[in-house]
């Protein structure tokens, strides 16, 4: 008997390039140096550089496991019913400043990344031609969901390299000039991966000028309560342009903030200006979503659920909010107070403590980010991103002398 000699019909299938968060890291995993530091990776550490699981999730967590016979049922449909309470809290103050007039679809999806997939995916199917506007620089994967949803994306001005703060007047003149109709993707606080976030007054100058020129403002919230320690205070901005009574999209997740980084849960909330659009966008979301995933997750849903739905839950949430993002400011402070205590060039090192949230842009280039790693065991993306967050207060000094010696030893 002959076997027929199979053709491979993958052959035409080029290598993806990898991914460089995964390769940052494996490299750390792979080092064994007790000082070694792993600055590339977005996720909460505590002061021993360990996961964290929020308090208020391991209670919620006990009590659903030990009362749900449904517990792995799965939600036939993609709408979560508890997840009003998270549209309410999202954007509370506008929902009652407009009483009621704006009307959400608010919907379930799978953490921030599934959201702005699934908002991708409307866009692509309802906005044919319109373009959506992302910050430079912005999270690597911003790029990859528009490449992957076939959205032409284009990159309004934001970070200015000789401030190390925010080209504000470019950030203005880039959505001003681009098409009337384009989705403006903006960081809602916290900004990935700069830790620049504009003032309240400059968001007020940037909800204008998306007006004036009909954009559709989409917020990425990957980061709530990270930038001041306050959920509240971090949702300003979209806040601010809720009560415009703007139409508007949320990605939200819940990955960080409730520290359900694997849950995958987020939601997707769209502000729309009639209950008629309301409906049609929610029937078309739920049509794509079935298409995709089907239904979602619904253990972490029934943890945020709960959280947020109950008043003390919430304010212990809350509590641990402001613990985690106060572990980062004082990292931040000690790690800006070691630079000015050990370098005498004159440098000015105040950038580290302007930035909020996990990240800070170090302005390092890659020959300088290389002399980080293989001298000094500090690992990090290869845009000059810190992530405070896998930052200890005993290893502030060291990654000081790092700093140092790279910026002034290395070109
Ligand atoms: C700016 C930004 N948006 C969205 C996400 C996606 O988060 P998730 O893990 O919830 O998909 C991230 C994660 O790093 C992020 O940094």
């Amino acid at each position: 008997m002959t076997v027929a000699v199979e053709v491979s019909r993958f052959n035409d299938i080029t290598m993806a390039p990898p991914d460089p968060i995964l390769g940052v890291s494996e490299a750390f995993k792979a080092d064994d140096h007790e000082m070694k530091l792993n600055l590339g990776v977005g996720a909460y550490r505590t002061e021993d550089l360990q996961p964290y699981v929020l308090n208020v999730v391991k209670k919620v967590s006990c009590f659903i496991y030990s009362c749900s016979c449904l517990l792995h049922e799965s939600v036939l449909c993609v709408y979560y019913i508890c997840f009003e309470y998270v549209l309410k809290f999202d954007i509370t103050f506008s929902y009652k400043i407009c009483r009621q007039k704006i009307l959400c679809w608010n919907g379930e999806s799978i953490s921030g990344t599934g959201s702005l997939r699934l908002a991708a995916a409307l866009i692509e199917r309802y906005f044919t031609g319109s373009k959506v506007l992302i910050s430079s620089p912005t999270w690597g994967n911003h790029k990859n969901i528009f490449n992957d949803a076939r959205v032409p994306w284009s990159e309004y001005r934001y970070y200015d390299p000789k401030t190390v703060g925010l080209d504000f007047d470019g950030m203005i003149a880039d959505i001003k000039a681009a098409p009337e109709g384009s989705f403006v993707l903006l960081h809602g606080c916290a900004h990935n991966p700069t830790g620049i976030d504009p003032t309240p007054a400059q968001w007020e100058r940037i909800a204008d000028v998306i007006q004036e020129k009909s954009h559709i403002p989409f917020f990425d919230f990957a980061y709530q309560g990270f930038a001041s320690g306050c959920l509240d205070k971090d949702a300003l901005s979209m806040r601010l342009f809720a009560a415009r009574g703007m139409e508007l999209l949320i990605a939200q997740s819940y990955g960080k903030n409730m520290g359900l980084y694997a849950e995958r849960i987020g939601a997707l909330n769209v502000v729309c200006s009639s209950s008629e659009d309301a409906k049609r966008v929610k029937s078309q979301l739920k049509r794509i979503a079935r298409a995709t995933y089907s239904s979602p997750p619904v253990h972490g849903a029934r943890i945020v659920a709960n959280v947020v739905g109950n008043p003390d839950l919430f304010n212990e949430w809350k509590e641990e909010m402001e613990l985690m993002a106060g572990r980062i400011t004082s990292v931040r402070k000690k790690l800006y107070d070691s630079l000015i205590a050990k370098d005498n060039s004159g440098k000015d090192w105040s950038f580290i403590l302007k930035h909020i949230g996990m990240f800070s842009f170090t302005g390092l280039t890659e020959a300088q980010i290389e002399n980080m790693t293989s001298k000094w065991h500090v690992y990090m993306t290869k845009d000059g991103r810190i992530s405070l967050a896998g930052l200890s207060s005993a290893k502030c000094e060291y990654l000081a002398d790092a700093f140092i010696d790279s910026f002034h030893n290395v070109s």
